[in-house]
């Protein structure tokens, strides 16, 4: 058996009424095509196809090496996607497997299971159904006295009688490509919907049908509107936090976590409530996160804590400290026992091991040494209304509160900065930065502005009540 896999993805997913193809739409963090696609990790497929119609630019650019696809002009029905699909996989293939782009919980398991029943029956197709409580608008798969499948009738097809009926077409086959290609010659379009159906293939191809009856129905769900992608994301959220905890993450409240399919988090880590991680985060060890934060497309190093921020393509060392109300922008670089506070905004900004920014501060383009420590209300003012420039702050240099560091700009080791300066020019290690006007005392002068406010009141005639 040498087998193509066919993945049916024209549609424009008309109930999902989005500018978007449906077999894009994400979930966790991935388009739903590529969580079917993923679903084949388990066989040796020679070679897969993706048909593609509605958004096929968008669709063909998301699509691993090694897939191709075959356009489908006009979605005339899944039974026409396919031959379309089949047309473009390599004369070697003899066996199809066929799936459809918006059923993204079948897992590798059901694939693998699928495959090795198919090819033990010597069947010429086997069809994945499952049973369901409410059948709503899934084809129901219609069997004789002996139990041997005739065919599938579509929700909109079907009398009240077989509206009854709670087995299920999972939209998910196996076929022998020969028998297909023929019974797909045969097949009309004489339906509710005027389309060439898919599973009418099966009457045309006799008795030797099997089924593959997945006792999972969550595996097989078809997303047709954004009512089903949610129900999808649920269950997928629930499989992924199930995982990290059975791995050693302590998350107390579990629906309140949101995770991306491919985060990874250390042991001991506790992920409290209010919590996003995505794209690709990877959290330590021994962290707490959260509540309340929106990590994406970072890393945080072993025994780190993060609260109530959003980081986004991002360093952050082992043990530091990040927030309460921190943004932490691309390009930041948080080292070891480092900390960034509480309003505090940064970018593109290197931060030495034990360096502090605690509080009230935009650090941007700027590049802080070990144990330097910031003071609040401190800005590093990188544009000058054309272009971005630097800021380079050395070791152990202590800046005094609401200072503006004007890039580019650059402080030596050790140097301090007067509370309150606007710094424009080098300052050399070891030494003190100031730059603001000196304090006057005018001695008595409250007492003496209340006198010559009284006098000029008794010159009007007025007075006070
Ligand atoms: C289909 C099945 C139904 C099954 C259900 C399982 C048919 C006729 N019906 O119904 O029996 O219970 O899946 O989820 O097969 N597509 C194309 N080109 C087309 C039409 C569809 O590529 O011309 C693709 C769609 O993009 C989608 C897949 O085929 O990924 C299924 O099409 P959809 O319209 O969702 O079929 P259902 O109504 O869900
Ligand atoms: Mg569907």
């Amino acid at each position: 058996m040498i087998l193509g896999a066919v993945v049916l993805a024209a549609g424009l997913g008309t109930r999902m009424k989005s500018a978007l193809p449906k077999v894009l739409h994400p979930l966790a963090g991935r388009p739903m095509i590529a969580w079917v696609l993923g679903s084949l990790a388990g066989v040796e497929v020679s070679h897969t196809v993706v048909v593609v119609g509605h958004g096929a630019d968008a669709v063909a650019a998301l699509l691993p090496d090694g897939v191709s696809t075959q356009v489908q002009q006009t979605q005339l029905g899944t039974g026409h996607a396919t031959a379309v699909g089949v047309a473009g996989l390599p004369e070697h293939c003899d066996t199809v497997l066929v799936l459809c782009g918006d059923t993204p919980l079948i897992s590798p398991a059901l694939i693998t299971g699928l495959v090795a029943a198919h090819q033990s029956s010597g069947n010429t197709a086997t069809m994945v159904t499952t049973v369901v409580s409410d059948a709503g608008s899934y084809g129901r798969v219609l069997r004789d006295a002996a139990g041997v499948v005739t065919g599938v009738v579509e929700a909109r097809d079907a009398s009240a009688h077989e509206r009854e009926i709670h087995e299920i077409n999972a939209g998910i086959f196996m076929f022998d490509r020969a028998s297909l290609n023929a019974a797909l010659a045969q097949v009309g379009s004489s339906n509710a919907q005027g389309e060439v159906y898919l599973p009418d293939v099966l009457p045309a191809m006799g008795t030797s049908i099997g089924t593959f009856v997945s006792d999972d129905p969550d595996v097989v769900l078809g997303v047709n509107t954004r009512v089903d992608l949610a129900t999808c994301e649920t269950i997928l959220q629930s499989r992924l936090r199930k995982a990290l905890m059975l791995a050693g993450v302590t998350i107390p409240d579990p629906t309140a976590v949101y995770l991306d399919a491919d985060v990874q988090v250390g042991r001991d880590t506790v992920l409290l409530a209010g919590v996003h991680l995505r794209a690709r985060t990877v959290i330590g060890q021994d962290c707490v996160i959260g509540p309340n934060c929106v990590i994406e497309a970072s890393a945080v190093g072993d025994g780190a804590h993060v609260i109530n921020a959003v980081v986004r393509a991002s360093q952050i060392g082992p043990g530091t400290s990040v927030g309460p109300y921190a943004f932490v922008r691309p390009g930041t670089e948080l080292a070891t026992g480092g900390k960034i506070g509480t309003f505090v905004e940064t970018k593109n900004a290197r931060i030495g091991a034990r360096a502090k920014v605690p509080h009230l501060s935009y650090i941007g383009d700027a590049e802080i040494g070990e144990d330097t420590n910031i003071g609040a209300g401190n800005i590093t003012a990188n544009y000058d209304g054309f272009r971005k420039h630097r800021t380079t702050i050395g070791a152990r240099v202590k800046t005094g509160s609401d200072c503006v560091l004007v890039a580019p700009v650059t402080i030596g080791d050790d140097a301090m900065t007067g509370a309150g300066s606007i710094i424009t020019d080098p300052i050399p290690s070891g030494a003190l930065g100031i730059a603001r006007a000196r304090q006057s005392v005018i001695e008595d002068f409250t007492r003496r502005a209340a006198a010559k406010a009284r006098a000029a009141s008794d010159d009007s005639g007025g007075h006070q009540v």
